[in-house]
């Protein structure tokens, strides 16, 4: 029997995945404003872990003993509220984007029981559907039955350029500020770092719909995003499937 799923004003489910500052978290965010819909930006849900592993002094300890993390785990909470992101009832937003937290981040998101525990939270996150959801596996690993999946690519300088001016309008200045070069070589590194990883590797899926954004400004990635998004709005309602 065909049970039909009606969630309510044709809601789908849309995952960004890309490597870092393909622009996933800015498009998703404004495709989100656009829709209506809730973002999820679950880079942010890493972070904060590995945040709460730095700031008890616990990162040695983890790198030697992967499962002195499951304490840690076991009462952590992440929560969105508009743009801030709070751990634990913390407001964490800018710390973590500290580059501390960018060095660490690829090697706590590849623990299994970080990933267990956070792919739980993001499903339920998106169980009522209505989310536009970025990170690297969204499409993959945590909705692979998204009704859009969307894969960000763009070349390694231009992302360094833009991570830099990122953290310039962010007040970072002079001695604060990484050159550009260093910043591609740390991209780099965590492309790779995340791409090579066993476990929810960051790759295309299959369905994905690829798009290089290297030659985009911000307002031209979000409206092909978007148009796909409403396209496929559409469609899910003219066969009932969403
Ligand atoms: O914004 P940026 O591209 O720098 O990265 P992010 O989206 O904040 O993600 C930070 C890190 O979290 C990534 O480099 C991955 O190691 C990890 N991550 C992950 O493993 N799975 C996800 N779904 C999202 C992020």
């Amino acid at each position: 029997m065909l049970v039909k799923h009606t969630t309510g004003n044709n809601r789908i489910i849309i995952a960004i995945d890309g490597p870092a500052a393909s622009g996933k978290s800015t498009t998703a965010r404004k495709v989100a404003e656009k829709l209506g819909y809730t973002y999820i930006d679950t880079g942010a849900m890493f972070r904060s872990v590995t945040l709460k592993v730095l700031d008890l002094g616990m990162i040695d300890a983890v790198r030697q003993f992967p499962e002195s993390i499951l304490p840690l785990l076991q009462d952590l909470t992440v929560a969105f509220r508009g743009e801030r992101v709070f751990l634990d009832g913390r407001d964490v937003s800018a710390a973590i984007r500290e580059n501390r937290v960018s060095r660490e981040v690829s090697f706590v998101s590849s623990l299994a029981p970080v990933r267990d525990r956070l792919r739980r939270m993001q499903q339920e996150m998106g169980s009522r559907k209505g989310v536009v959801m970025d990170g690297r596996d969204i499409g993959t690993v945590v909705f692979p039955d998204a009704e859009l999946k969307i894969f960000l690519v763009a070349d390694a300088r231009e992302r360094a350029k833009r991570r830099y001016a990122e953290l310039a309008a962010k007040g970072a200045s002079g001695s604060g500020l990484p050159d550009i070069g260093m910043l591609e070589q740390e991209i780099l590194e965590r492309d790779r770092a995340d791409a090579e990883r066993e476990l929810a590797p960051l790759e295309k899926h299959p369905d994905a719909i690829e798009i290089d954004t290297s030659e985009l400004s911000i307002d031209e990635q979000v409206g092909k995003v978007s148009r796909l998004a409403l396209e496929k709005i559409a469609s899910c309602a003219m066969t009932g499937k969403s």
